[in-house]
């Protein structure tokens, strides 16, 4: 459990006199959202500007079996015209996105709002062009690079619902994605530059779609110059495409609850599931967080590393910045390349104000030494950002004194993908911080703590179970992608009543709340959330393996590594070369992220007499903690334990 009786690092007078909320402020608000939703809401939700103004704000339903959530029903409105339209008038000269690319060679780009205008128009007309309608859905699959947000915000546009596949995903995973939305289009690049060397996307999605069912168009954007092979008919260039195009495209209205996006994310259980974010209240919770959260104020530029591959990206990188009408940084690399100042170079280069990143780069960074961070001026940072994982006192502490130089409030951001935006977060005006705690709840977010047995709500302070939400909060994902029942049978049934997070957590003496990690069996590596049946299944595809379990182990950078018990085929023996040819299967399966970093071979593993593994031991076993295996006497074959526990990896 972690040490919550430390000390709290207040934030300075100075900056909460231009802070947008303080602490009185902040009371007065939570307790005004939660008093009364509709009002509060209602208020708040015209920041963005509708087309036909919402009569109606909440009207949701978290009761199993009827799960239904809706905000701001009856408006319309359009995403990318609060994106960009709207903020033509008075910032049409600003930078809205800077772009960085991958090689620090001076090319970094400034595109306004003016020019984001155009640039999604014609995006927007050429998913026409190709077929692409209201409602239809289109898979991105690209680097980091500024067309990766014209693509968002063109689908936005038309009203088409983006499905963004990670850049690192395997042509594997790529296709059931494409599959699984029946996507009409699949925008993809030549190939993605990172850290050096070149992805090669067009390729894996060549491969990709020899697995795609239906008929499918893909559309490449010329990023690396590299080789590529081309289907006539089925492939077509972005630029040129773009000629044939104008740059004026209408924006399409839209129902609040219309689909905007498709994000898959990974579970406990089977393949990952289709998350559904609609549009209103999606763009309303996210501008309204950034603003709050970072303390975001016109004319500052914000810089989230996130990739646009993950929520991360959709809500912190493009939507909830654009709404503001931001200035937003987009990074195409690596923190660490050409070496480990990158991104305190960028910093300075750009004069960032905001910087969000995850505790697992904060850790690889600090490796490094603070030499990498002294040599630039980092005297333009406000507030620091961490999302992905709960972060270790050091590397907070780390963040705070050599980069924050002590001056920069960190905001600790617990959120998910279902989420859509922020839920637990300082507000860096508002809230003393402890390291290592979400502190407290956003705006309208009821967070409770339920006993994990009985489900009972923990009242009071210095508390510890199981994370829920009480009631609904507008960025809610509204189902699962074709499956509302999966949709509620993994969030509504353990719990009723609740928004189940999969999480644990205390809450302490202050009434903060401490993230304790995943309840469920899914893995947190590098900020990556991965399913442990989701490389088990990759494992069992190759044919030497006959049954796997993969358990998380702690690891220093990475936050937890992924450790892998094998039992193989008979007539299959245990090698180096097999170990290796398994870690690429399971990376070609899924993605470099999801590589092994452990196989132990497995004679058999520890089953229940009804034959379901016990994960418990497995996990215990890992990190040598075999004294502490608990019972052991509904084993089928307590034998099995032995062998593993001499075996062990990771020693
Ligand atoms: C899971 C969600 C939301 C954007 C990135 C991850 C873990 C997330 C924190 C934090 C402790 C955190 C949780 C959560 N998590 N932020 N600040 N402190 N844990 O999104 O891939 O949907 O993963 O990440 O375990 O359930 P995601």
């Amino acid at each position: 459990m972690p040490e919550t009786d430390v000390e709290k690092h207040a934030p300075s007078p100075d900056f909460v006199k231009t802070a947008h909320v303080d602490a009185a402020k902040y009371e007065e608000m939570y307790a005004a959202s939660i008093a009364d939703p509709d009002a509060f809401w209602g208020e708040h939700g015209k920041r963005i500007d509708w087309i036909k103004p919402y009569t109606k704000v909440k009207n949701t339903d978290f009761t199993y079996g009827k799960v239904d959530i809706r905000w701001f029903e009856d408006g319309t409105l359009n995403v990318a015209a609060n994106c960009i339209d709207r903020h033509l008038k008075d910032r049409g000269d600003q930078t809205a996105i800077i772009w960085v690319p991958d090689e620090d060679d001076g090319s970094d780009q400034h595109i306004t709002y003016q020019q984001l205008h155009a640039h999604v128009g014609k995006f927007a007309n050429v998913l026409k062009e190709m077929g692409v309608g209201k409602g239809d859905r289109v898979v991105i699959y690209l680097p980091m690079i500024p067309q990766a947000a014209y693509a968002m915000l063109a689908c936005a546009r038309i009203g088409a619902i983006h499905s963004v596949v990670f850049a690192g995903f395997s042509p594997d995973a790529l296709a059931s994605r494409v599959n699984g939305s029946e996507a009409k289009v699949v925008i993809t690049a030549d190939g993605g530059p990172r850290g050096g060397r070149v992805t090669a996307l067009k390729d894996n999605a060549d491969k990709a779609f020899a697995k795609v069912n239906h008929d499918a168009k893909m559309l490449v954007v010329k990023r690396a110059g590299n080789d590529i092979s081309w289907t006539q008919g089925r492939d077509h260039w972005l630029h040129e495409m773009e000629d044939k195009v104008s740059d004026d495209c209408p924006a399409e209205e839209m129902n609040a609850e219309d689909p905007l996006f498709i994000l898959y994310t990974s579970g406990s259980t089977g393949q990952p599931k289709g998350v559904v974010h609609s549009q209103g209240g999606y763009i309303v919770y996210t501008a309204m967080t950034h603003q709050y959260t970072f303390d975001y104020h016109d004319g500052d530029i914000y810089w989230c590393t996130a990739d646009v591959g993950w929520v991360t990206g959709h809500s912190y990188i493009v939507y909830g910045p654009l709404a503001n009408g931001a200035t937003t940084v987009m990074f195409e690399g690596v923190p660490t390349y050409p070496d480990a100042g990158r991104c305190w170079k960028v910093c300075q280069d750009h004069g960032v104000n905001q910087f969000y990143t995850a505790p697992t780069a904060i850790r690889a960074l600090m490796g490094k030494g603070t030499e990498f961070v002294e040599k630039y001026d980092l005297s333009s940072l406000k507030v620091l950002g961490t999302v992905g994982e709960p972060i270790n006192p050091e590397a907070w502490n780390w963040y705070n004194d050599v980069v924050g130089k002590g001056k920069c409030p960190i905001v600790d951001t617990w959120w998910q993908t279902e989420t859509g935006g922020h839920m637990l977060t300082p507000l860096p005006g508002a809230t003393p911080t402890k390291p290592g705690s979400a502190t407290r709840p956003f705006f309208g977010v009821q967070p409770v703590v339920l006993d994990p047995e009985s489900g009972k709500v923990k009242e009071g302070n210095g508390v510890e179970g199981v994370l829920a939400i009480a009631d609904s909060w507008p960025s809610q994902m509204r189902t699962v992608y074709g499956d509302h029942d999966r949709f509620m049978n993994t969030y509504f049934q353990q719990y009723k009543g609740y928004y189940f997070t999969e999480d644990g957590c205390m809450r302490d003496e202050d009434g903060y709340y401490w993230i304790t990690g995943r309840v469920d069996d899914v893995l947190n590596v590098s900020g990556h959330r991965m399913g442990t049946a989701e490389i088990e299944s990759a494992l069992v595809a190759h044919k030497a393996v006959n049954e796997a379990a993969v358990v998380g182990v702690p690891h220093d950078v990475k936050g937890q590594a992924i450790y892998c018990y094998v039992s193989l085929m008979d007539g299959n023996q245990p090698s180096d070369e097999l170990k290796k040819e398994l870690q690429d299967w399971v990376r070609g399966e899924i993605g470099p992220i999801a590589k092994p970093d452990y196989i132990q071979w497995a004679p058999g593993l520890p089953k229940t007499r009804s034959g379901k593994i016990m994960r418990r031991i497995l996990r215990k076993v890992a990190v040598n903690e075999h004294d502490q295996l608990g019972d052991t006497s509904t084993l089928a074959e307590p034998e099995v334990v032995d062998d593993l526990i001499e075996n062990r990896l990771n020693k």
